[in-house]
């Protein structure tokens, strides 16, 4: 439970009911649940997959933020785990220590910039095997003053830009400067390249997702052949999303995947994937809203608003309604579900399936862990806000 939420009654009151029938109504809505028993199939089918493709799996701390799925996820076997930012690695890597994991191998899969966050990293290296991308010379120098400060060494990828134009080396000649730089360091080793492909993953149609796919993972390749004949050994090659999973594991560059989404899944991925191998993880994640108001025909009114979830994605589904049942914003606090003739009473609870799991599950505290109308778990979002 989080420290944050100890004070709030209606926290205590599900705590105290956890494990018995009916203690999923006792959840104060808008609440985030997720399905125990889908949470674990999502967990072992990624495992599965990774494993029977012979590629390393590292998932990405950043859609769960949790201490607890991360344990899940290295207890099925990833060989370490990716984060975006500093502040999740540090907060997540202390509490894993706490739970007895000594050597987590950690990646950085975000570029560090600064004297500050170098120092951070290098303290991080002190209880962590850790890699860090570099993307640039000057966050080589920067990553190697602080490595020699601390008396340790960080390991490091080259970020490679394959397309999504947000961080990583432009081609083989920035790619051969950094990695030149790093091999100069005395405190950093060279471990791999890393190439995300944010811009692929939502890409609807397997085949158009495919052919940019193949066509990205080009501009890794490239930068992996120059390196191989400048004679640097590229031992990880790391990256991949939720929608990439079956293309990367079929072109076969990629030989570390970093997804993240699969976890939990959201209606964004549930539409762009389909039923294409991709989007076969079950929706683990539930946004539980309540219905409020009823005195219209066409819709009712729900507590969970502008407020209750990303919505860079849109609108939430709502599940076990789709098509019929529409979700429109209605304000800060307040959502509209449109289902003309319906019969959705006052009390009543409807999921609904977030549209962008990552930054939704940012905004709590607390994700409640179920098994039908059973709370059997609460899980903290310990890397909730951690974005520094
Ligand atoms: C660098 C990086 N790797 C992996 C992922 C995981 O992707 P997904 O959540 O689509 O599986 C992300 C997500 O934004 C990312 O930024």
């Amino acid at each position: 439970m989080s420290e944050a939420r100890r004070d709030v009654r209606a926290y205590d009151e599900v705590l105290a009911h956890l494990g018995e029938a009916n203690s999923r109504a006792l959840i104060a809505t808008p609440a985030l649940v997720c399905d125990l028993g889908l949470l674990h199939t999502n967990i072992e089918r990624m495992a599965h997959l990774a494993g029977d493709a012979g590629v390393t799996l590292r998932p990405h701390v950043k859609s769960h933020k949790s201490v607890f799925i991360a344990e899940q996820q290295l207890r099925a076997g990833a060989v370490g785990l990716s984060f975006a930012k500093l502040g999740e690695a540090e907060v997540v890597v202390d509490r894993l220590h706490a739970d007895g994991h000594d050597e987590v191998s950690v990646l950085l899969t975000s570029p560090l910039v600064g004297r500050h966050s170098a120092e951070r990293a290098a303290v991080l290296a002190a209880q962590c095997d850790l890699i860090v991308v570099v993307d640039h010379c000057d966050g080589v120098d920067e990553l190697e003053a602080a490595a020699m400060a601390h008396e340790t060494t960080i390991s490091v990828l080259c970020d490679v830009d394959v397309g999504l134009g947000r961080t990583g080396v432009v081609g083989a000649a920035q790619a051969l400067a950094v990695v030149e730089r790093v091999h100069a360091a005395t405190r950093l080793r060279f471990k791999g390249v890393q190439g995300y492909g944010g811009h692929l993953q939502h890409i609807a149609g397997r085949e158009h997702r495919r052919e940019a796919t193949i066509d990205s993972t080009k501009r890794l390749s490239a930068v992996i052949d120059a390196l191989d004949s400048a004679g640097v050994a590229v031992a990880i090659r790391s990256g991949g999303g939720t929608g990439t999973l079956g293309l990367d594991l079929e072109i076969g560059v990629l030989n570390e995947l970093q997804p993240g989404s699969y976890v939990f899944m959201d209606r964004e991925y549930r539409d762009a994937l389909g039923e294409d191998p991709e989007g076969r993880f079950a929706q683990s994640l539930t946004l539980l809203t309540s219905v409020i108001s009823v005195n219209h025909e066409d819709y009712v009114t729900v507590d969970a608003g502008l407020k209750s979830m990303a919505t860079d994605a849109g609108v939430p589904s709502v599940l076990g309604h789709e098509p019929k049942a529409t979700y429109e914003f209605f304000g800060d606090e307040q959502g509209m579900v449109i289902y003309p003739g319906h019969s959705f009473r006052r009390g009543e609870r409807l999921e609904l399936v977030p549209p962008h799991c990552d930054p939704t599950v940012d905004r709590y505290d607390v994700v409640w862990l179920v098994h039908d109308d059973v709370v059997v778990d609460v899980l903290d979002v310990t890397a909730r806000g951690r974005s520094q």
